[in-house]
Formats: structure tokens, sequence, C-alpha cells
């Protein structure tokens, strides 16, 4: 039996318990909401295409009660406001910060042994805050922001080689903000191939913009931020906890020396197994990709120190 509780009902909440639900990523699905009535009524939506998509995970909603969430392996934690067209994700950090600590010490409540997903804005200030309030063995806390970075980045390449998006490999590291993530179009490949032998510099640069601002463009498109690849994304790094598939997905870990940089959540590639956070690959960078991690690691930095301001860390 594995259970996953997701926190949240929102857009990325309800469309990551859907994905969850029909990849049968997990037996069981809590969804939980401070709204009441709205996990309830989107767990009932997404149960009622069950006969539909032909899937057995079951998926319950629950307004408030955290004790419908005991014993989960798994719990994200997508709550707080998005970003609104024009907004930063780092503007979001002093609403988000608060319910997110509040989220994180109630899940643990019932689940002490989870391993916890950040989704929430801006999310490696709310990852690192998570583990530092909680306490918790840096195995047991994932940001979640590189892996749909590094979607992004694939589907852009995609586009731009006019190519089935599968075939494409590439990694986004450094922090999840619109100018502190770091496509690494070096080392991006479709069936093996360098990209870089594939599209000129100044194409691969193109991608590497629209990567960045991935985030950005969908909230001025929707007047809110996005929700299907977020959703998704969070259900693909879920599943390699579930399932200990061991992939290798950009996640922001907490790094003890590894890329040089200690006390701090950013993204960089990690081996996702059932204890959470396995490994941290690092990277060969060359002097350019090192120099654009720094700048990320500093800008990152800059908004972790908001959280001391802010009193909650
Ligand atoms: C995004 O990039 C919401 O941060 C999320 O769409």
């Amino acid at each position: 039996m594995s259970k996953v509780t997701v926190v949240g009902a929102g857009n990325v909440g309800a469309t990551c318990a859907n994905v969850l639900a029909v990849n049968e990523v997990a037996n069981q699905v809590v969804l939980i909401d401070i709204k009441e009535g709205l996990a309830e009524g989107k767990a009932m939506d997404i149960m009622q295409t069950a006969q539909l998509m032909g899937f057995d995970t079951v998926v319950t909603g629950v307004t408030n009660d955290y004790s419908k969430t005991a014993d989960s392996d798994v719990v994200v934690i997508t709550s707080g406001l998005p970003r609104k067209p024009g907004m930063t994700r780092e503007e979001l950090i002093g609403v988000n910060a608060g319910i997110v600590k509040s989220v994180a010490g109630n899940v643990l409540k019932y689940s002490p042994n989870a391993i916890l997903v950040i989704v929430s804005n801006p999310m490696d200030p709310m990852a690192y805050l998570t583990l530092k309030s909680l306490g918790l063995p840096r195995n047991r806390v994932i940001g979640m922001g590189g892996a749909l970075d590094s979607s992004r980045f694939k589907y852009f390449l995609s586009q731009a080689l006019n190519c089935n998006a599968n075939e494409v490999e590439g990694l986004v590291i450094g922090g999840h903000g619109d100018t502190t993530m770091i496509p690494l179009t070096r080392l991006a490949t479709y069936k093996g191939i360098p990209v870089t032998q594939l599209l000129p510099a100044e194409k691969l640069e193109e991608v590497a913009q629209s990567t960045m601002v991935g985030g950005a463009t969908l909230t001025k498109l929707l007047g809110t931020s996005a929700w299907m690849a977020p959703g998704a994304a969070t259900s693909f790094l879920v599943e390699s906890i579930i399932k200990d598939q061991k992939k290798m997905i950009v996640c922001a870990a907490s790094l003890e020396g590894e890329y040089g940089m200690n006390d701090i959540m950013i993204g960089v590639p990690v081996i996702i197994g059932k204890n959470g956070i396995e490994k941290i690959v690092e990277l060969e960078l060359n002097a350019e990709e090192k120099a654009k991690l720094a700048a990320s690691e500093a800008a990152v930095r800059k908004t972790n120190g908001i959280l001391t301001e802010l009193g909650v860390l």
C-alpha cells in the first residue's frame, strides 16, 4: 500500500493528484485544502474519471483535517498563492513562507516518516525553510522546480529541432527563478547527438531564454501561473520515490559541499528513489556554467535571507 498526500487543491495540487491517479503512482491519494469543500470536490471529480480512464487509485478530499493524511509515504506541498502576471516567484515569499511552514509542521505530525516534495513558490527558499524549520535529514526534503524547468527546456528544444520531445535530453540546474535557472545547452542531446551540433548558437540562446521565462510566459497567457506541467512534473518526481525508480531528476537539494556549496537548497541532478534524495550527481561544469551557478547561488541565498527577516527561520 502506498499513500501520497497533496496539500493544496488548487490548479497545481489537483492536477498533480489527477496525474498520480491516472498513472496509478500510488494506491491512495489524499487531497487536502483549507477552503471548505474544494479538495472534496476536486477528488470526487477525479474519481468520476476512474472508470473512463481505467485507474484503481483512490483519491479522497478533505478540508483541513490532517489526521486523514496519516502515514503518507510522500507529501506534496503546493499551498500558498500562485504568481500573477508581471510578478516574480520571489515576490510571493512574504505570504507563502508562513503558510508553507505551518503546513509542513501539520504534515509531519501525522506522517513523521514522509518524504516531502515542495512545490510552493519561491520554490528553493520554501524547500530550505521546510528542511531547516523541521530539522529533517536532507534526503527527505525535495524541491520540485528543476523537473519542471528541464521538461520545459526539452519542449523548447524539440520545437527548435522540430522533433519528438521524448527523444531530447536536457537539464536545467540552479534556482527555479526567471533569472536564476541555467539550461545546460552544452550537455543537451537529441538521440545522443549534442544539440550544439544541430542548432546554431543564437537558436540555442533563444531556447535557453524561452525556458527561463517559461513560467512567466504562461502566467501572462493564463492570468495565473501554469498547472499542467507543474502538476505532471511533481507526479513524475513522486513516482520515482514511490516506485524506487532511481531516476536522475533535477531537484532543489540541500548541498553539503557538492558544487562547492553548503547550507542552501538549489537545483542539481539527483538520483531519486524510495529514500528521496539518494545521491547528488556532480556534473563537470565549464567556467561559464560555474559562473552562472555562482550567480544563481547568490540570488537564492539573498531570497533565503528574507526568511530570517520575516522571522520564520
Ligand atoms: C511555474 O514555473 C508555477 O513556478 C511554477 O510555472
